[in-house]
């Protein structure tokens, strides 16, 4: 960003963001949209295909959406009402792996909570991974199920039962952007390639800054397009 600013001096904004008291401001803003826009993205992308690799019945059904979608070309982003199933799985796997699995908040005034009342300034965390797990809400609730978003009349789970992007003035305000990101990126994986984990691994979840996947060595396989073809390089 510094390299920007310096770089293009005339431009207005820049100028005034270079030499203003803003400039502290914009470095906070690049920084947290570069480490919250990729540090949260990657190990959501990494479970969802590991989760498709433990569930090839899902994953065949993932495989006839996109190819009967996508086809032979690159994916688009005006394919992304169709991805349903796609879709699906990406919140499914949010809900199982919210890669931000525990918030720091805390009280701005005395506050009631359940029986409990707490001072201001009380430290709280909660667990969005926790919450997500929860049965009073998520039927078998361990179990990767994309189809339990097909809501056929049930009712969806309460507000605050689904908080991979948090809620309320410092939750994700990229949240729509990380969803369609995330469908585009499975889709466009799953056009070409089959990613397996390599027999007898078993990644499993590590609860460190965010929610990312023990190391994990997978098999990566092309597959053919629709029609059997194997799309060329750069499609
Ligand atoms: C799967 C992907 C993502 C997840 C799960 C996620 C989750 C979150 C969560 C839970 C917060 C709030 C943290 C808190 O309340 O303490 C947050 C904040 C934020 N996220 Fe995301 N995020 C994702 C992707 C993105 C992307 C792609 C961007 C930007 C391109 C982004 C930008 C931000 C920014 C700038 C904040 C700070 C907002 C503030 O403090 O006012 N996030 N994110």
């Amino acid at each position: 960003m510094d390299s920007l600013v310096d770089a293009e001096p005339d431009t207005p904004t820049l100028t005034r963001l270079s030499t203003g008291a803003d400039r502290a401001q914009l470095h906070d803003d690049v920084t947290s949209l570069l480490i919250g826009g990729s540090h949260t993205s990657a190990p959501a992308g990494a479970w969802t295909l590991i989760l498709l690799a433990r569930h090839p019945a899902v994953r065949r059904r993932l495989h006839d959406e996109v190819d009967r979608t996508v086809g032979d070309r690159p994916v688009r982003a005006t394919d992304l009402p169709a991805l349903d199933l796609t879709g699906r799985v990406v919140r499914e796997s949010l809900r199982l792996y919210p890669p931000i699995w525990l918030f720091p908040r805390h009280t701005t005034g005395e506050t009631e909570l359940g029986s409990h009342r707490f001072p201001q300034g009380a430290q709280f965390f909660y667990s969005p991974y926790a919450l997500h797990r929860d049965p009073r809400w998520y039927r078998a609730p361990d179990t990767f199920d994309p189809d339990r978003w097909i809501l056929d009349g049930r009712p969806a789970p309460p507000n605050g039962a689904y908080l991979p992007f948090a809620a309320g003035v410092h939750g994700c305000p990229d949240g729509d952007f990380a969803l369609a990101e995330l469908t585009l990126l499975t889709a466009a994986v799953s056009r070409r390639w089959h990613l397996d984990p390599v027999p007898g691994s078993r990644p499993r979840p590590v609860a460190a800054a965010t929610l990312g996947p023990s190391p994990v060595t997978m098999t990566v396989t092309r597959r053919p397009g629709p029609g059997g073809v194997f799309p060329g390089p750069g499609s």
